[in-house]
């Protein structure tokens, strides 16, 4: 676990000489616990809630993960110090982590207000990886598509994404939005996320590929074909980004919130 602190922090001589520290992943709605810390001169640690770790360390409630480290080194990168931690213990929650860029705070969860406002044709996917290997669904015809349905839903509701990944008995989480855009000619919004499944579940008409054996010409569409070879070379790369435009055209961004 890295972290950047600049040298100018009140708490520069405190990582100093720590030995150990934690670090907090806040979950989207605690931009005001961000706003404390990013406040000088107040006591950070009386208006929240938190406990100490088995180390010491605060844990703050709410926080959608955590990280309790021992220190293992400290670099120095001219106006920052890089801490870096060993992982002693952590823990997480499926709540969508806050995210910052440019100035703004960024929303995971954004995607959801994008389907429910809109009044046409959606269709929710995902992109389910188990044990290195992609899920896909392969029609009678041998063409692969990704699991999709009208909905996201909730537990195993029928109709839905989630009731379908149910149906097929997948255990599974999914971890971010990867993927939203608009079919003109057909008037559908495409969302689809990248998730995580336990195992390739042994029912006919599913089929795992590792992304080198994805066969590409037997995917369903171009709108697929491009999303697949975006995410084979993004996970190559260990760097996703969140697409979002239409069918064709398009930009990589993180959807802001604003
Ligand atoms: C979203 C967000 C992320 C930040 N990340 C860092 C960071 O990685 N390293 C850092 O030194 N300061 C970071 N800051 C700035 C500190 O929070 C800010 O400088 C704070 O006032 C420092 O207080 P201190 O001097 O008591 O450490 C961040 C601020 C915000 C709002």
């Amino acid at each position: 676990m890295l972290v950047c602190l600049g040298k100018e922090s009140s708490n520069a001589g405190a990582f100093e000489a720590a030995q150990h520290f934690a670090v907090n992943i806040l979950a989207e709605t605690q931009r005001d616990v961000s706003a404390v810390f990013a406040t000088r001169g107040i006591n950070r640690f009386g208006s929240i809630n938190w406990r100490r770790g088995d180390l010491g360390d605060p844990i703050l409630e709410g926080s959608t993960a955590w990280f309790e480290c021992r220190m293992h080194d400290r670099i120095d990168a001219g106006d920052h110090i890089i801490l870096v931690g060993n992982v002693q213990s952590y823990d997480h929650s499926t709540a969508s982590p806050l995210g910052y860029c440019r100035g703004t705070y960024v929303s995971f969860q954004l995607e959801q207000d994008i389907v429910a406002g809109r009044n046409r044709k959606t269709r929710v996917g995902a992109i389910l990886e188990a044990q290195g290997r992609i899920l896909f669904l392969a029609s009678k015809s041998g063409m692969l598509a990704l699991p999709t349905n009208r909905a996201l839903g909730a537990g195993s509701e029928p109709g839905t994404l989630r009731g379908d990944l149910a149906a097929l008995g997948v255990s599974y989480d999914l971890d971010f939005l990867y993927s939203v855009y608009e079919e003109n000619d057909t008037d559908t919004l495409n969302v689809f996320y990248r998730g995580t499944a336990a195992a390739v579940p042994s029912v006919g008409g599913v089929i795992g590929y590792t992304p080198e054996e994805i066969p590409l010409d037997r995917l369903e569409g171009n709108a697929l074909r491009k999303l697949m070879c975006r995410y084979i070379n993004e996970r190559l790369h260990a760097r996703f980004s969140v697409y979002a435009g239409d069918a064709t055209v398009g930009r990589f961004k993180i959807v802001v919130d604003s």
